[in-house]
């Protein structure tokens, strides 16, 4: 097989088979395909698209590219959520313990990455003592006696996928929707998920603009894990603005604990209770969605959920007890105002700016090399729909420096407004 050969058929619009694909994956992947074939391949990729079966081949010759995790020892479907590209978004957080409180068991593998907030991790490293490097064997037997454990990545997830998405980050061969839809599975699959539940985000904020191209990567996901056994359901949710409040890595701690105990922000408990429905019926604890948003109501009513946070965060070493206490959580030293500069009613809030702003505080790393400050972010007072006058609070920054020009700036650009009242926008489509 010659890798040209490979490159002029896709070109011309063929489907290529899975000796073929195999062929182009493992070839770049141990070096003997150099980026400018591989960058050739992206474009032509980009260009003719990839049928149903070829995207659901490609995505398993990433995954067989690097290791994959065994969770056959934990019993039980294992039921993995995954984001397309949220700001703040603390879904995961609390829809960990939501779930587990009702049996599914919650095996996750996170990441730190960079980002305008900390990973997963780096949000619960906001609670004192916790930490993530367990063994293996202690790891699938917390997911065994409590339904959840988090474990640091270890091992070569991935290569593949690692190698092709810095190539098509500097070849702009990023927005394919075969290209996507293959990265983001295989990780999942990887990382060992039966089923998976997606969400993907629509708007100004997010990485798919509009609502033709969310269904479309929503439908190319589902494809791939139904060809490859791994039943998948998505949701498509709205990132006119910023899930919820709070940006940062331990005010999302605190945004998630309040949303657990019935009191967060409607927004994030509604995606909260949609997606874990969804969850819940992959992981075979109940018929019908309607069924399992009662239970998951239940949950959070009788403190179950919050119950099975607490023992979660104490099993890996974590000071339970600011549950009960969030001011045990890493505090900033300064809380400053940001004013609206209108008057009027907020119409959108680009989330990607309130991200970039929080990372200015220190909430997220630049580079790998960044320290991450917990105690940093900012909080949303105004969303979009709500009234305000020039000179209110729109946010409150929480700094550990005065110096906030910039962060002021671009917050005051994020916000939109407008004399009319902004008709509701649909939090969730359907499809
Ligand atoms: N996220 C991923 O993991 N991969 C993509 O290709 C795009 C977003
Ligand atoms: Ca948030």
């Amino acid at each position: 097989m010659r890798m040209v050969d490979i490159i002029a058929k896709k070109r011309d619009g063929s489907h290529l088979s899975k000796e073929e694909i195999h062929f182009v994956i493992d070839g770049y992947t141990n070096g003997q395909i150099p980026d400018y074939q591989m960058s050739a391949f992206l474009m032509t990729v980009f260009f003719q698209g990839m049928s149903a079966q070829e995207t659901a081949k490609l995505t398993m010759e990433m995954v067989k590219s690097g290791d994959q995790i065994d969770l056959s020892g934990i019993e039980g479907v294992k039921v993995d959520k995954h984001s397309t590209g949220g700001v703040g978004d603390t879904t995961t957080l609390i829809l960990a313990p939501l779930v587990a409180a009702l049996g599914i068991p919650v095996a996750k593998m996170s990441g730190r990455g960079l980002g305008h907030t900390g990973g997963t991790i780096d949000k619960l490293e906001a609670v004192r003592g916790f930490h993530v490097e367990i063994p293996e064997e202690q790891f699938i037997e917390l997911v065994n006696r409590n339904k959840i454990a988090v474990v640091g990545q270890s091992g070569n997830l991935t290569p593949a996928d690692k190698k092709i998405y810095s190539l098509r980050d500097v070849t702009a061969t990023v927005n394919s929707i075969p290209l996507i839809a293959s990265s983001i599975m295989s990780k999942k699959i990887a990382a060992g998920a039966d089923a998976i539940v997606l969400d993907v985000k629509v708007g100004a904020g997010a990485f798919m603009k509009e609502l033709d191209d969310a269904r479309e990567l929503a439908n190319a996901m589902m494809e791939i894990g139904n060809q490859v056994g791994r039943k998948t359901l998505a949701v498509i949710s709205n990132m006119e603005q910023p899930l919820g409040y709070a940006v940062g890595n331990a005010l999302e701690i605190k945004e998630a604990i309040e949303t657990l105990q019935g009191k967060g922000p409607a927004d994030l408990h509604e995606l909260c209770l949609v997606l874990g429905s969804k969850m819940v019926v992959l992981g075979g604890k109940a018929e019908t969605e309607d069924e399992a948003r009662s239970m998951l109501e239940e949950v959070i009513k009788n403190g179950r959920a919050l119950q099975v946070f607490k023992e979660f965060l104490s099993a890996q070493g974590g000071d339970a007890s600011v549950v009960d206490d969030v001011n045990k959580l890493p505090q900033a030293q300064f809380q400053i105002p940001v004013k609206a500069t209108e008057s009027g009613y907020v119409t959108g809030i680009i989330a990607d700016e309130i991200g970039v702003a929080a990372m200015l505080l220190g909430a997220g790393r630049a580079t790998k090399e960044s320290e991450i400050d917990l105690s940093v972010g900012i909080v949303l007072h105004k969303k979009i729909g709500d009234q305000v006058e020039v000179g209110e609070p729109i946010a409150t920054l929480y700094s550990n420096t005065e110096e906030v020009g910039e962060v002021i700036n671009r917050i005051s650009k994020a916000y939109d407004y407008s004399i009319d009242k902004p008709s509701p926008m649909p939090l969730i489509y359907t499809i």
